[in-house]
Protein backbone atom coordinates (compact mmCIF):
# COMPACT_ATOMS: atom_id res chain seq x y z
CA UNK A 1 0.00 0.00 0.00
CA UNK A 2 1.58 3.46 -0.92
CA UNK A 3 1.17 6.54 1.00
CA UNK A 4 1.02 9.85 0.10
CA UNK A 5 3.43 12.02 2.04
CA UNK A 6 4.28 14.71 -0.80
CA UNK A 7 2.18 17.92 -2.22
CA UNK A 8 3.57 19.74 -5.25
CA UNK A 9 2.69 23.44 -5.10
CA UNK A 10 2.91 25.60 -8.71
CA UNK A 11 3.02 28.96 -7.38
CA UNK A 12 5.28 29.98 -10.61
CA UNK A 13 2.37 31.73 -12.56
CA UNK A 14 2.76 35.49 -13.00
CA UNK A 15 -0.36 36.36 -11.72
CA UNK A 16 -1.54 38.26 -14.81
CA UNK A 17 -5.46 38.39 -13.96
CA UNK A 18 -4.91 39.86 -10.60
CA UNK A 19 -2.42 42.92 -11.85
CA UNK A 20 -1.44 45.74 -10.46
CA UNK A 21 -1.72 43.57 -7.20
CA UNK A 22 0.61 41.04 -8.40
CA UNK A 23 3.24 43.18 -9.58
CA UNK A 24 5.69 43.10 -7.30
CA UNK A 25 4.22 40.68 -4.95
CA UNK A 26 3.26 36.47 -5.89
CA UNK A 27 -0.88 36.07 -6.27
CA UNK A 28 -0.46 32.86 -3.34
CA UNK A 29 0.82 35.71 -1.00
CA UNK A 30 -3.12 37.33 -1.44
CA UNK A 31 -4.88 36.88 1.55
CA UNK A 32 -8.63 35.53 2.44
CA UNK A 33 -8.67 37.59 6.31
CA UNK A 34 -6.08 36.79 7.44
CA UNK A 35 -4.01 34.13 5.53
CA UNK A 36 -2.53 33.93 2.63
CA UNK A 37 -4.01 31.62 -0.22
CA UNK A 38 -0.73 29.47 0.08
CA UNK A 39 -1.06 28.87 3.72
CA UNK A 40 -4.84 27.62 3.13
CA UNK A 41 -3.11 25.48 0.48
CA UNK A 42 -0.31 23.82 2.93
CA UNK A 43 -3.02 23.40 5.76
CA UNK A 44 -5.52 21.40 3.43
CA UNK A 45 -2.09 19.10 2.98
CA UNK A 46 -0.89 19.12 6.34
CA UNK A 47 -4.52 18.17 7.31
CA UNK A 48 -4.23 15.26 4.97
CA UNK A 49 -1.08 13.76 6.72
CA UNK A 50 1.41 15.36 4.42
CA UNK A 51 4.61 16.08 5.76
CA UNK A 52 6.79 17.34 2.63
CA UNK A 53 5.90 20.25 0.74
CA UNK A 54 7.26 20.89 -2.77
CA UNK A 55 6.99 24.41 -4.10
CA UNK A 56 7.80 25.25 -7.88
CA UNK A 57 8.98 28.84 -7.74
CA UNK A 58 10.12 31.67 -9.81
CA UNK A 59 11.26 34.98 -10.16
CA UNK A 60 9.43 37.30 -8.10
CA UNK A 61 8.21 34.38 -5.01
CA UNK A 62 10.72 35.06 -2.53
CA UNK A 63 8.01 35.73 0.08
CA UNK A 64 6.30 32.20 -0.31
CA UNK A 65 9.71 30.78 0.99
CA UNK A 66 9.83 33.86 3.74
CA UNK A 67 6.35 33.13 4.98
CA UNK A 68 7.22 29.31 5.67
CA UNK A 69 10.25 30.35 7.38
CA UNK A 70 10.84 31.35 10.79
CA UNK A 71 10.82 34.74 11.55
CA UNK A 72 13.19 35.75 14.10
CA UNK A 73 12.99 39.55 14.18
CA UNK A 74 9.00 39.36 14.29
CA UNK A 75 9.14 36.78 16.59
CA UNK A 76 12.02 38.39 19.34
CA UNK A 77 9.50 41.31 18.75
CA UNK A 78 5.88 39.94 19.48
CA UNK A 79 7.77 37.98 22.43
CA UNK A 80 9.49 41.01 23.96
CA UNK A 81 5.85 42.84 23.53
CA UNK A 82 4.34 40.04 24.92
CA UNK A 83 1.85 39.14 22.62
CA UNK A 84 1.89 35.51 23.14
CA UNK A 85 -1.38 34.63 20.48
CA UNK A 86 0.03 36.44 18.16
CA UNK A 87 3.39 34.58 18.22
CA UNK A 88 1.66 31.50 18.54
CA UNK A 89 -0.30 32.25 15.27
CA UNK A 90 3.13 33.46 13.41
CA UNK A 91 4.85 30.01 15.10
CA UNK A 92 2.04 27.74 13.80
CA UNK A 93 2.34 28.82 9.80
CA UNK A 94 4.45 25.97 9.60
CA UNK A 95 3.91 22.63 11.77
CA UNK A 96 7.80 21.66 13.24
CA UNK A 97 7.08 18.01 11.61
CA UNK A 98 6.63 19.60 8.01
CA UNK A 99 9.78 20.00 5.77
CA UNK A 100 8.95 22.53 2.71
CA UNK A 101 11.45 22.10 -0.43
CA UNK A 102 11.83 24.95 -3.39
CA UNK A 103 12.63 24.35 -6.88
CA UNK A 104 12.73 27.04 -9.32
CA UNK A 105 11.16 26.54 -12.64
CA UNK A 106 13.33 28.81 -14.94
CA UNK A 107 10.67 28.93 -17.74
CA UNK A 108 7.41 29.95 -17.64
CA UNK A 109 6.78 26.58 -19.89
CA UNK A 110 3.34 25.31 -18.15
CA UNK A 111 1.72 23.46 -15.71
CA UNK A 112 2.52 20.30 -16.60
CA UNK A 113 6.54 21.80 -16.97
CA UNK A 114 6.40 22.71 -13.29
CA UNK A 115 5.26 19.35 -11.98
CA UNK A 116 7.76 17.52 -13.48
CA UNK A 117 10.42 20.01 -12.23
CA UNK A 118 9.39 17.95 -8.84
CA UNK A 119 10.72 14.76 -10.34
CA UNK A 120 13.80 14.72 -8.60
CA UNK A 121 12.67 14.95 -5.34
CA UNK A 122 9.25 12.37 -5.52
CA UNK A 123 11.38 9.98 -7.27
CA UNK A 124 8.69 6.87 -7.85
CA UNK A 125 6.17 8.16 -5.16
CA UNK A 126 2.21 9.21 -5.79
CA UNK A 127 1.66 12.57 -4.87
CA UNK A 128 -1.12 15.14 -4.74
CA UNK A 129 -0.63 18.32 -6.31
CA UNK A 130 -2.63 21.48 -5.08
CA UNK A 131 -3.18 24.70 -7.04
CA UNK A 132 -3.21 27.32 -4.30
CA UNK A 133 -5.40 29.76 -6.44
CA UNK A 134 -8.07 26.62 -5.86
CA UNK A 135 -8.97 27.82 -2.31
CA UNK A 136 -11.18 24.32 -1.25
CA UNK A 137 -13.31 24.52 1.90
CA UNK A 138 -14.97 21.50 2.32
CA UNK A 139 -14.78 19.07 5.90
CA UNK A 140 -12.64 16.61 6.36
CA UNK A 141 -10.78 18.83 4.25
CA UNK A 142 -10.36 18.42 0.54
CA UNK A 143 -7.11 16.51 -0.17
CA UNK A 144 -7.70 14.31 3.26
CA UNK A 145 -10.82 12.79 1.29
CA UNK A 146 -8.70 12.09 -1.82
CA UNK A 147 -5.80 10.63 -0.10
CA UNK A 148 -8.55 8.56 1.11
CA UNK A 149 -9.94 7.66 -1.98
CA UNK A 150 -6.23 6.96 -3.23
CA UNK A 151 -5.72 4.28 -0.17
CA UNK A 152 -8.94 2.15 -1.75
CA UNK A 153 -7.96 2.56 -4.56
CA UNK A 154 -4.28 2.82 -5.48
CA UNK A 155 -4.83 4.85 -8.68
CA UNK A 156 -4.57 8.30 -9.81
CA UNK A 157 -7.90 10.56 -8.36
CA UNK A 158 -8.80 14.07 -9.91
CA UNK A 159 -10.70 16.06 -8.21
CA UNK A 160 -13.60 17.67 -10.05
CA UNK A 161 -16.58 20.00 -9.73
CA UNK A 162 -19.82 20.33 -12.40
CA UNK A 163 -19.01 23.76 -14.16
CA UNK A 164 -21.71 26.08 -16.11
CA UNK A 165 -20.97 24.54 -20.10
CA UNK A 166 -20.33 28.54 -21.06
CA UNK A 167 -17.09 28.19 -18.86
CA UNK A 168 -15.55 24.90 -19.86
CA UNK A 169 -12.82 26.53 -21.74
CA UNK A 170 -11.31 27.94 -18.28
CA UNK A 171 -10.74 23.96 -17.00
CA UNK A 172 -9.24 20.34 -17.83
CA UNK A 173 -13.15 18.63 -18.92
CA UNK A 174 -13.01 14.92 -18.09
CA UNK A 175 -15.29 12.29 -20.07
CA UNK A 176 -16.36 9.50 -17.37
CA UNK A 177 -18.35 6.39 -16.26
CA UNK A 178 -19.90 6.34 -12.72
CA UNK A 179 -18.54 4.00 -10.48
CA UNK A 180 -20.58 5.94 -7.32
CA UNK A 181 -22.37 8.87 -6.33
CA UNK A 182 -19.16 10.74 -5.80
CA UNK A 183 -16.49 8.75 -7.92
CA UNK A 184 -16.19 8.40 -11.56
CA UNK A 185 -13.99 6.47 -14.00
CA UNK A 186 -12.15 8.72 -15.92
CA UNK A 187 -12.09 7.65 -19.70
CA UNK A 188 -10.43 10.80 -21.26
CA UNK A 189 -9.55 14.47 -19.91
CA UNK A 190 -9.21 17.34 -22.59
CA UNK A 191 -7.71 21.16 -21.48
CA UNK A 192 -9.69 23.98 -21.91
CA UNK A 193 -11.63 22.83 -24.35
CA UNK A 194 -14.84 25.21 -26.69
CA UNK A 195 -18.22 24.13 -24.64
CA UNK A 196 -19.36 22.59 -27.95
CA UNK A 197 -16.39 20.08 -27.84
CA UNK A 198 -16.21 20.01 -24.57
CA UNK A 199 -17.03 16.01 -23.77
CA UNK A 200 -18.47 17.21 -20.15
CA UNK A 201 -19.03 19.64 -17.73
CA UNK A 202 -17.48 17.66 -15.14
CA UNK A 203 -13.82 19.96 -14.87
CA UNK A 204 -10.50 19.49 -12.98
CA UNK A 205 -10.44 21.96 -9.99
CA UNK A 206 -6.80 22.69 -8.98
CA UNK A 207 -6.77 18.87 -6.89
CA UNK A 208 -4.53 15.93 -7.96
CA UNK A 209 -3.36 12.64 -6.88
CA UNK A 210 -1.33 10.92 -9.62
CA UNK A 211 0.81 8.05 -9.83
CA UNK A 212 4.54 8.85 -10.69
CA UNK A 213 4.31 7.35 -13.92
CA UNK A 214 2.65 11.15 -15.15
CA UNK A 215 6.89 11.96 -15.09
CA UNK A 216 7.16 9.76 -18.16
CA UNK A 217 4.45 11.23 -19.75
CA UNK A 218 5.10 15.12 -18.61
CA UNK A 219 8.64 14.28 -20.56
CA UNK A 220 6.88 13.52 -23.85
CA UNK A 221 4.23 15.98 -24.30
CA UNK A 222 4.61 18.66 -26.62
CA UNK A 223 2.99 22.07 -25.91
CA UNK A 224 -0.97 21.98 -26.06
CA UNK A 225 -3.38 24.16 -24.75
CA UNK A 226 -1.77 27.97 -25.07
CA UNK A 227 1.64 26.43 -26.12
CA UNK A 228 2.12 24.79 -22.81
CA UNK A 229 3.41 22.35 -21.75
CA UNK A 230 0.19 20.93 -19.96
CA UNK A 231 -0.53 18.28 -16.98
CA UNK A 232 -4.03 18.04 -18.38
CA UNK A 233 -2.49 15.85 -21.64
CA UNK A 234 0.17 14.33 -19.43
CA UNK A 235 -2.85 13.10 -17.39
CA UNK A 236 -4.69 12.11 -20.63
CA UNK A 237 -0.91 9.98 -21.93
CA UNK A 238 -1.20 8.10 -18.33
CA UNK A 239 -4.43 7.17 -18.98
CA UNK A 240 -4.00 4.88 -21.14
CA UNK A 241 -2.27 2.74 -19.14
CA UNK A 242 -3.71 3.16 -15.29
CA UNK A 243 -7.15 3.72 -14.27
CA UNK A 244 -7.67 6.75 -12.61
CA UNK A 245 -10.74 8.23 -10.87
CA UNK A 246 -12.70 11.50 -10.93
CA UNK A 247 -14.45 12.58 -7.07
CA UNK A 248 -16.59 14.66 -6.82
CA UNK A 249 -15.29 16.14 -3.54
CA UNK A 250 -17.47 17.80 -0.72
CA UNK A 251 -17.01 21.16 -0.03
CA UNK A 252 -16.96 24.14 -1.89
CA UNK A 253 -14.25 25.43 -4.40
CA UNK A 254 -13.33 29.13 -4.48
CA UNK A 255 -11.69 30.26 -8.15
CA UNK A 256 -9.04 32.75 -6.32
CA UNK A 257 -7.11 33.39 -9.19
CA UNK A 258 -10.86 35.60 -10.44
CA UNK A 259 -11.49 38.46 -8.77
CA UNK A 260 -15.05 37.56 -8.19
CA UNK A 261 -13.95 34.36 -6.72
CA UNK A 262 -11.52 36.07 -4.56
CA UNK A 263 -14.47 37.95 -3.60
CA UNK A 264 -16.76 34.85 -2.72
CA UNK A 265 -14.09 33.35 -0.77
CA UNK A 266 -13.18 36.32 1.39
CA UNK A 267 -17.03 36.97 2.40
CA UNK A 268 -17.76 33.30 3.00
CA UNK A 269 -14.43 32.57 5.25
CA UNK A 270 -15.07 36.14 6.64
CA UNK A 271 -18.25 34.78 8.24
CA UNK A 272 -16.83 32.01 9.49
CA UNK A 273 -13.96 33.58 10.91
CA UNK A 274 -14.54 33.82 14.76
CA UNK A 275 -13.27 36.94 15.25
CA UNK A 276 -14.53 39.15 12.49
CA UNK A 277 -18.23 37.07 11.40
CA UNK A 278 -20.68 38.48 13.82
CA UNK A 279 -19.85 42.09 13.00
CA UNK A 280 -19.30 41.03 9.28
CA UNK A 281 -22.53 39.83 9.31
CA UNK A 282 -24.19 42.43 10.92
CA UNK A 283 -22.18 44.67 8.13
CA UNK A 284 -23.54 42.81 5.39
CA UNK A 285 -27.16 42.46 6.88
CA UNK A 286 -27.02 46.23 6.65
CA UNK A 287 -26.40 46.88 3.52
CA UNK A 288 -29.19 45.32 2.05
C1 LIG B 1 -5.24 24.74 -14.62
C2 LIG B 1 -5.29 23.40 -15.37
C3 LIG B 1 -6.75 23.03 -15.68
C4 LIG B 1 -7.55 23.01 -14.39
C5 LIG B 1 -7.44 24.37 -13.70
C6 LIG B 1 -8.13 24.35 -12.34
O1 LIG B 1 -5.62 25.76 -15.49
O2 LIG B 1 -4.53 23.50 -16.54
O3 LIG B 1 -6.80 21.77 -16.30
O4 LIG B 1 -8.90 22.71 -14.67
O5 LIG B 1 -6.06 24.72 -13.47
O6 LIG B 1 -8.13 25.59 -11.75
P1 LIG B 1 -5.30 27.32 -15.20
O7 LIG B 1 -6.33 27.77 -14.19
O8 LIG B 1 -3.90 27.37 -14.65
O9 LIG B 1 -5.46 28.02 -16.50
Amino acid sequence: MKKITKAVFPVAGMGSRFLPATKASPKEMMAVVDKPLIQYAVEEAVAAGITDMVFITGRNKRAIEDHFDKAYELEAELAMRGKDELLRIVREVIPPHINCIYIRQTDPLGLGHAVLCAQPVLQDEPFAVILADDLCDGEPPIVKQMVDVFAQHQCSVLGVKNVPRDQTRQYGIVSSTKLSDDLEWVNGIVEKPKPEAAPSTLAVVGRYILTPRIFHHLQNVKPGAGGEIQLTDGIAALLAEEKMLAYRFKGIRYDCGSKLGYLKASVALALKHPEVRDEFAAYLQSLK
